[in-house]
């Protein structure tokens, strides 16, 4: 099965920087998604790229000045969203609150990317599967849930958890849900070829080294070989 690639842009890249990155993975857009800052969202769509949002607010209409919804991100072409990044957590998004948009998403028809993973204080207590599983208890279901394990530090560190840590939290995060399961955290053109020996994982969530459209090519070329 080809692994499953997404880019998470954040905050980053201008208008400039988007029409040329639009030119450079062309021959990626329909096997690709791409979380790019909110308003270039529609840039990538109408250049038939598969695209999701970062971020949805739990209600669908109203007045919630600088929220967008999971409705009007559906209507405009959107797919995919990412709840739970622990950028977003440490915003203030908690479990009550994700499992709100969790439903948002699902009623909208969008799949959603539930962002897991534990501090680096959590992980030397020895609490990264405990954090794990109340992480995920949000969920009401499986159906159009992925799940991306990213401990958060690795995340924009360079740094991946072993071969051996990485297994025990995938395996465990299976055997708890039938969903599939992606790696984020560091994944460059270093680590993409450490990570490709855990065979169970069934992609990636790739930020920073997905903003250079060269850098990118290059660690999908390796996950699908
Ligand atoms: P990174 O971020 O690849 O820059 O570490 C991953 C993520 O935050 O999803």
């Amino acid at each position: 099965m080809q692994k499953i690639i997404m880019a998470n842009h954040k905050m980053n890249l201008n208008l400039n920087d988007i029409h040329e990155y639009l030119k450079k993975l062309q021959n990626y857009k329909k096997n690709i998604i791409v979380f790019p800052t909110s308003i270039y969202l529609p840039y990538f769509i109408n250049d038939g790229y598969k695209v999701g949002i970062q971020n949805i607010y739990k209600n669908n209409i109203g007045a919630y000045t600088g929220e967008v919804s999971a409705m009007q991100a559906k209507k405009i072409g959107v797919d995919y969203v990412l709840i739970g990044h622990s950028e977003r957590r440490r915003l203030g998004d908690n479990n009550e609150l994700i499992k709100e948009k969790i439903r948002s998403a699902l009623k909208n028809n969008l799949t959603v990317v539930l962002c897991v993973g534990e501090t680096a204080s959590e992980r030397e207590n020895g609490d990264t599967l405990k954090v794990i599983e109340k992480e995920l208890s949000v969920l009401e279901g499986t159906d159009n849930i992925i799940v991306s394990y990213e401990p958060e530090w690795s995340i924009g560190n360079k740094k991946i958890p072993s071969s051996d840590c990485l297994k025990k939290v995938v395996n465990f995060i299976k055997k708890c849900y039938n969903v599939r399961v992606l790696y984020g955290g560091s994944v460059n053109v270093e680590t993409i070829r450490k990570l490709q020996e855990i065979e169970q994982l069934d992609g990636y969530l790739i930020g920073e080294a997905s903003l250079d459209a060269e850098e990118f090519i290059k660690i999908i070329e390796v996950a699908w070989l």
